[in-house]
Parts: structure tokens; sequence; C-alpha cells
């Protein structure tokens, strides 16, 4: 599939766009300095791969923020058990995991997600939320792909 361009300048604070590329949803979220915060602040041992080690991912987002932006999160929106489309939620995650502001929630058998797409502790899915390859032709402009 060829690759798949967006203009992030058109994502409002929070707000995530789905692209499709190779027949893949492709999440790309403008994250807020909350939900940034938060992902620094969650416990490592709440996370079955903190670090993402176990899949392996763009050595460019293999940081904590899993990304090459801070504030720009790029992911296949697929989840990483048996497939289902997660659910993002920039709001009511509290309830999901104490203490968390927003994440991804998976309704087929209930897997938890960060904003970085760090999968939590206790739930079925083994590994994280894949980083698709990409990279920023400009400032405001990244290629998928
Ligand atoms: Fe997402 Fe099973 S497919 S938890």
């Amino acid at each position: 599939g060829a690759p798949v361009e967006v203009d992030i300048t058109k994502i409002e604070p929070g707000q995530l766009i789905r692209v499709e590329w190779r027949s893949k949803p492709v999440w790309v979220i403008y994250r807020t300095p909350e939900m940034l915060k938060t992902i620094e602040d969650i416990s490592a041992d709440n996370l079955k791969d903190a670090n993402s080690e176990v899949e392996q991912q763009p050595a460019y987002a293999q940081n904590l923020h899993r990304s090459k932006r801070r504030e720009i999160f790029v992911a296949v929106g697929i989840c990483t058990h048996l497939g289902c489309s997660p659910t993002y939620m920039s709001e009511g995650y509290e309830e999901v995991v104490e203490g968390v502001n927003a994440g991804f929630y998976c309704p087929c058998h209930g897997s938890k997600f960060d904003m970085a797409g760090r999968v939590f502790s206790g739930v079925p899915a083994g590994a994280n939320l894949q980083v698709p390859p990409h990279y920023y032709i400009d400032d405001n402009n990244i290629l998928i792909g």
C-alpha cells in the first residue's frame, strides 16, 4: 500500500483522527499536556512492557512517549490481543484505570492501554499497540508507511 500523508495541524488537542494504511486503521493523536504528564506518572510496575521490548518498534518510538514528538502519537488502532478495535477515551478513563486520565479500552476482552499505547498489567493483550513506520515531511505533515 501507498504511504499516507497526514496534516497534523488539523488535529485539535486531545483529538484522535483515523486514517487507513495498508488496510489497517492508523490513529494520529494530539496528546494534551495532562495526557503526557499521566504517561510520565504511570509506574512501570503497572505495565507489561514499559520499555516496549516485547515487540519490535521503530527505534525512534522506543522512548517513554513512544513517539518522535511528545504531543503526536501515531499507532495502529488494533488490539494486540485478538485484533479488535480499542476505544479511545479522552475522559472517564479513571473508571478503567485508577489515576489515569485517558487511554484506550478494548471492549472485546478488556485490554487496557495508556496514552502511549502501553499495555497495562492484568489484561489479555501481551504487547503494546504497534507504532507504524512514519516520518515528518516537515513541521506540519507526517508520512505513514
Ligand atoms: Fe482486545 Fe481481546 S481483542 S482484549
